[in-house]
């Protein structure tokens, strides 16, 4: 019984305490085995036996009990330890968004006009004829309806090929002043390298008093929006026709590409296309029953500044979800 203490003491690990619980109490330990040997003693030492088995008894299994509890705690540490995580190592780098070409550019538009105190106003994709063409001074049959190839449901509703028909709404709903603009997106049937059937435009209209808007606002405000976008160019303005417009003009930069020399991009011309502009047709204030009024308006292809600012050579790959091009913009 004596050397038990001693096992119990040097006892490593907690299943070697539990070999020894068994081999001291087990159904065939040897306490049992002792006790049942007690009956043959003489009996005059039977009691002192017993007695001396009990303290045996309950100090192994004190000691045992404690000696586990110790080897208990010292395998958990030794377990936590090992399978500790380092929090400080580095792990794989996570993937970042970033946001769609189109749709920065987009944002940058419209930071620069809200922050001229244009309001942002939207409308519907779906349009119908008088919203999208009538109001705009584009009536049946007028040559300039070709110069938009539309997506028709029927004779009234179509898909609106322009952000221009945001100007009407706008102006029916409020009396003016207005300063406005509208971005979104519109839909032509056109696919080759500049052109997608959908693709985003930003409308832009102010409308004051009569004689309160002249072209020289329209030039200002045209010319300071255009080096914002695009750095240090010079920008030209070229006479040109719209329906809701007169007099109207092409706006152009000169080439950031060669920076007016001549490039391939600006077809040796030394100047890009950027956007379309007028004082607003009186025909149009009509549709919309002001009177009394003069304003300016503008219409710009978000993509057509998205491909300038990022040099995108092919206008569809900015909608073919390549992962690789999205990459770029992170
Ligand atoms: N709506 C024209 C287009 O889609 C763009 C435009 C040109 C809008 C001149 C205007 C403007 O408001 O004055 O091609």
């Amino acid at each position: 019984m004596k050397t038990w203490y001693e096992a119990i003491e040097s006892a490593q690990n907690v299943e070697r305490i539990e070999e020894i619980r068994i081999a001291i109490f087990g159904k065939k330990g040897e306490l049992a085995e002792a006790f049942a040997a007690m009956k043959n003693a003489p009996d005059d030492q039977k009691a002192s036996i017993a007695k001396e088995l009990n303290e045996h008894k309950n100090a192994l299994g004190v000691l045992l009990s404690e000696r586990k509890a110790v080897l208990q705690l010292q395998e958990l540490e030794a377990a936590m330890k090992a399978e500790a995580i380092d929090v400080t190592l580095y792990g794989p780098t996570p993937l970042r968004g970033a946001l769609h070409p189109v749709m920065e550019t987009m944002d940058r538009i419209v930071d620069y006009f809200v922050s001229m105190n244009f309001s942002v106003q939207t409308g519907p994709m779906v349009e119908d004829d008088f919203h999208n063409f009538e109001a705009l001074n584009l009536p049946k049959h007028h040559p300039a309806r070709d110069m938009q190839d539309t997506f028709y449901f029927n004779d009234q509703m179509l898909l609106r090929t322009h952000t221009s028909p945001v100007q009407i709404r706008t102006m029916l709903q409020s009396k003016p002043p207005i300063r406005m603009i509208a971005p979104g997106s519109v839909f032509r049937r056109d696919y080759d390298i500049t052109h997608t059937p959908m693709f985003h435009q930003v409308e832009g209209l102010l409308v004051d008093k009569e004689g309160a808007v002249s072209f020289a606002n329209l030039k200002f405000i045209l010319e300071d929006f255009l080096k914002y976008m695009f750095g240090d160019v010079n920008v030209r303005f070229r006479p040109s026709f719209f329906p809701f417009t007169e007099p109207s003009a092409e706006v152009d930069i000169s080439c950031i590409f060669c920076g007016g020399e001549g490039c391939r991009v600006c077809s040796k011309t030394g100047w890009l296309e950027v956007l379309g502009c007028g004082i607003v047709d009186p025909n149009v204030f009509e549709a919309v029953g002001y009177k009394d009024v003069s304003g300016y308006a503008f219409g710009l292809g978000v993509e057509r500044f998205a491909m300038l600012i990022h040099r995108v050579g092919d206008l569809r790959s900015l909608f073919e979800g390549d992962l690789r091009l999205l990459e770029q913009m992170r």
